[in-house]
């Protein structure tokens, strides 16, 4: 199984690589509004902007237009089936032809490798609008034209409105703002882009969880400790270090003694097993690994220099406590399995010998205010530094310096040129795009802030998990092997891929559940588990329901329809039907025969999926995953082999199937 992945993975980039050389993924895709444009990329060829909306933050409301390039990257010449469903006016032309696209869709020759596409979208005269292209051949049924067969070659235009973009995230989460206000220009709190004004963690209590030497270490140089962090380092001269320890003594002074009490390291094995089973492992370096990481995750070498163990169980369990922004996620650890956790990581990290500089905390207090420290983590209003005014004429100076020269007394971010160059394209823009947003684009932002591919497939792209499975296999391995007991959860069972949520979940069960708020696994069978992400699901939900293409909520449907439910009903079962409950539970009646392939109960599927999905999936489960046990009831015309309903079409067939599941209580 797992080598087909890899060969389909390897067949499709291949693909990409030998025809389209200078091509990336994604459509280039232009908005015009007025004489204003801006331009962007999307995954696919599809939009939903809600009446009354803009396409992008950097437009207004109002009309617009929005054209697509490209090219389709076809694996064979062929014909397909083109059409699109649209509220607007939709021109769609392929290789230099104009498809004049009807609602039943039409035949087009698309050669083997590169086709050139371009499309326009003309803004609906009254409420939202929207467009989604799909495709049919002989060989499969109707689907949205795939995101891993799209691509564009870029321009200035275009690599100038994505550096705009870096910008003003940038802009947002370093909370520049915080520092450099103007009530003109930015928006207040809660308002406009949701990045915008986030409080870095509070800073409470720390003596009872932080030791002392190291929290001046982390003050004087965050970056040393954690690359991508997004505290800015705010000392620079001589006195830099005194400084740093002075704040340290403030910020842990009074703290209760804590008790000494040693973790049992005995538990650091089980720790290991599931630092490589929930998936830390694709975030996070193991706590024992030195030098540069290929996969860029996020060192743990220095917990041992840093915590009080039992506040990092405490940590472990609600990462989130004092800094609802955080991107470490909740995974709902029992107390015994954050203990394991905690075990291995000090266990495993490193000692440093720190020479301590004693501060003076009352020193520290004034700092604290002074340095812009309370700006960022409890929004408190800047007054010492220059206004944003005053920044928007400096130039290359203050934060944005690339040496102490230039830099001079303002704290330092350690940009990179690229996020040096993407912040001045940013300030150089009228800011009128932070008041306000677009979910599609946000959903697009908070999938790499938050790093989803750690453990999701997207695009054909392999997740980072997936990508170190010999380090997850060996951390298993420390632990006596067991014999796998029937219904027990196993490691290498495949996660979700990200591609199709969008089209598939239901905009409430998603954002539930990527909140973390679903009592449920879906998935039982599977050895790790989908953590919360609470504060960024709301917008999550909506920009990926919106990059399909679609609105949040779907039309409400009728009561199910009773001579369907008894068709159903029949269908599902093993007499005379397609015995689907061999692999799918249905409510608290279990599966018939789960080890065929285990599968998500019905009961919980009709309250996920989005009914379009429903369909689709059953029609042809392979043309979404392709290494699926879900059998293929359907053949490419739709045809099943039960002939005696509905004259054998699929579509009816697997509809009455849906209702009847619709009526269960
Ligand atoms: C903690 C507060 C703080 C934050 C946050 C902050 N700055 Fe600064 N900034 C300063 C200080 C302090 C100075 C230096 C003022 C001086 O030299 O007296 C400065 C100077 C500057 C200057 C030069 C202004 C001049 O007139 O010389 C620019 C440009 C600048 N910052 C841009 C930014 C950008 C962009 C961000 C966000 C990435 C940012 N700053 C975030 C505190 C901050
Ligand atoms: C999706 C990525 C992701 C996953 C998965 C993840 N983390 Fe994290 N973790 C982070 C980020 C990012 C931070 C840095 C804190 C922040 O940005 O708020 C962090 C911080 C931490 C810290 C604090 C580090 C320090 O310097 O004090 C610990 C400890 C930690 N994670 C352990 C874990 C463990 C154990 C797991 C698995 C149960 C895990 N993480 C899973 C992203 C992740
Ligand atoms: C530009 C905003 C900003 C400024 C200014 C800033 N910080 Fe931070 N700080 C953060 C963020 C954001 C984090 C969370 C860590 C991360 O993102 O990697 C953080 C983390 C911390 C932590 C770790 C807290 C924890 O419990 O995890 C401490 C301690 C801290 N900062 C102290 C300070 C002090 C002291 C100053 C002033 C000298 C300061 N910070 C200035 C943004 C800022
Ligand atoms: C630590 C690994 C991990 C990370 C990081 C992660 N996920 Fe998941 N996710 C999972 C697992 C495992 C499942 C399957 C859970 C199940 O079915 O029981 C899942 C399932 C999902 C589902 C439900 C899919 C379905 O078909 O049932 C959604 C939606 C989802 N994840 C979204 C996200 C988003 C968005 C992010 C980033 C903000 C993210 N995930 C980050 C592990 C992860
Ligand atoms: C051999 C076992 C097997 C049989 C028989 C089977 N399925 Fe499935 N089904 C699966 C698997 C495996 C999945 C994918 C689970 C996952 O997403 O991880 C699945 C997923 C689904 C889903 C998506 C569920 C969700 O909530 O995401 C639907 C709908 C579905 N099947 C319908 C059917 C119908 C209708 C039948 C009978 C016509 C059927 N299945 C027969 C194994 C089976």
């Amino acid at each position: 199984m797992l080598l087909r992945r890899f060969f389909f993975l390897f067949a499709l980039s291949v693909s990409l690589s030998l025809s389209a050389q200078t091509s990336t993924a994604g459509l280039a895709v232009t908005f015009v509004a007025g004489d204003q444009t801006d331009q962007r990329v999307d995954r696919l060829l599809s939009l939903y902007v809600p009446a009354g909306q803009s396409p992008t933050p950097f437009l207004q409301a109002g009309p617009f237009t929005a054209q697509w390039s490209g090219e389709i990257q076809s694996p064979i010449r062929g014909t397909f089936l083109l059409s699109a469903e649209t509220s607007g006016n939709f021109k769609l032309n392929i290789n230099g032809q104009p498809i004049l696209l009807g609602t039943a869709g039409k035949a087009v020759q698309l050669n083997k490798g590169a086709n050139v596409l371009t499309a326009e979208l003309t803004r609906a005269t009254s409420g939202d609008t929207f467009v989604r292209l799909h495709w049919s051949s002989k060989d499969f049924p109707k689907e949205p034209v795939p995101p891993t067969l799209l691509t564009h070659t870029s321009t200035p235009k275009l690599a100038n409105a994505l550096q705009r973009r870096e910008g003003r995230l940038l802009f947002a989460q370093l909370n520049c703002a915080a520092c450099h206000s103007d009530a003109s220009l930015i928006p207040i709190k809660g308002q406009g882009m949701p990045e915008l004004g986030q409080n870095a963690p509070l800073l409470a209590e720390l003596g009872t969880k932080y030791k002392t030497a190291f929290l001046a270490d982390w003050i004087f140089d965050p970056h040393a400790i954690r690359p991508h962090t997004l505290m800015p380092k705010i000392f620079s001269g001589t006195d830099a270090n005194q400084k740093a320890a002075d704040l340290a003594a403030m910020l842990t002074q009074g703290a209760a003694p804590v008790a000494e009490k040693p973790l049992d390291l005995k538990l650091a094995p089980q720790g290991g097993a599931l630092f490589a089973n929930l998936g830390c492992i694709g975030c996070h370096q193991r706590p024992d690994a030195t030098g540069a990481d290929a996969h860029d995750r996020i060192p743990l070498g220095h917990l041992r220099d840093k915590w009080q163990p039992p506040a990092l169980i405490e940590f472990l369990k609600d990462p989130a406590k004092n800094y609802p922004a955080t991107r470490m996620p909740h995974f709902r650890l029992e107390n015994e399995e954050a203990t394991q956790l905690a075990s291995y990581l000090i266990a495993n990290s490193r000692v440093t010998k720190r020479e301590a500089i004693a501060g003076d905390a009352a020193r520290g207090a004034a700092l604290l205010v002074s340095a812009g420290c309370l700006n960022c983590h409890a929004g408190m209003p800047a007054t010492t530094q220059p206004t944003l005014a005053t920044v928007l004429k400096a130039g290359d100076k203050g934060c944005l310096g690339s040496d102490i020269a230039s830099r001079a007394a303002a704290p330092d971010f350690a940009f990179s040129p690229g996020q040096r160059d993407a912040l001045k394209a940013f300030l150089a823009t009228d800011l009128s795009s932070l008041k306000q947003d677009t979910p599609a684009e946000f959903a697009e932002r908070q999938i790499k802030n938050l790093n989803c591919t750690a453990c999701h497939a997207r695009d054909g792209q392999g997740s980072t998990w997936s990508k170190v499975d010999s380090e997850a296999k060996k951390l298993r391995d420390v632990l006596p092997a067991k014999e796998h007991v029937e219904g027990e959860a196993v490691p290498d069972a495949p996660v979700p891929p990200l591609t199709w949520l969008g089209e598939k979940l239901r905009n409430e069960w998603m954002s539930s559940f990527i909140a973390g708020k679903i009592d449920y696994k879906p998935r039982t069978w599977l050895i790790g588990r989908m953590p919360g992400f609470a504060h960024h699901a709301d917008g999550l939900a909506l920009g990926l329901n919106h990059q399909h293409g679609l609105p949040q909520k779907e039309a409400s449907e009728p009561e199910p329809n009773a001579e369907k439910v008894a068709i159903g009903e029949k269908l599902l079962g093993a007499d005379g039907g397609f015995n689907c409950i061999t692999c799918h539970a249905v409510g608290d009646t279990a599966a018939t025969a789960v080890f065929e392939a285990p599968a998500i109960n019905f009961v919980q599927s009709i309250e996920r999926l989005r009914k379009g999905y429903f369909q689709r999936w059953v029609m042809a489960p392979i043309r979404i995953e392709p290494e699926t046990k879900m059998p293929k009831y359907a053949d490419p015309e739709g045809m099943t082999q039960l002939t005696d309903t509905f004259d054998g079409k699929g579509a009816e067939q697997f509809d009455a199937i849906r209702e009847y599941l619709r009526s269960i209580k």
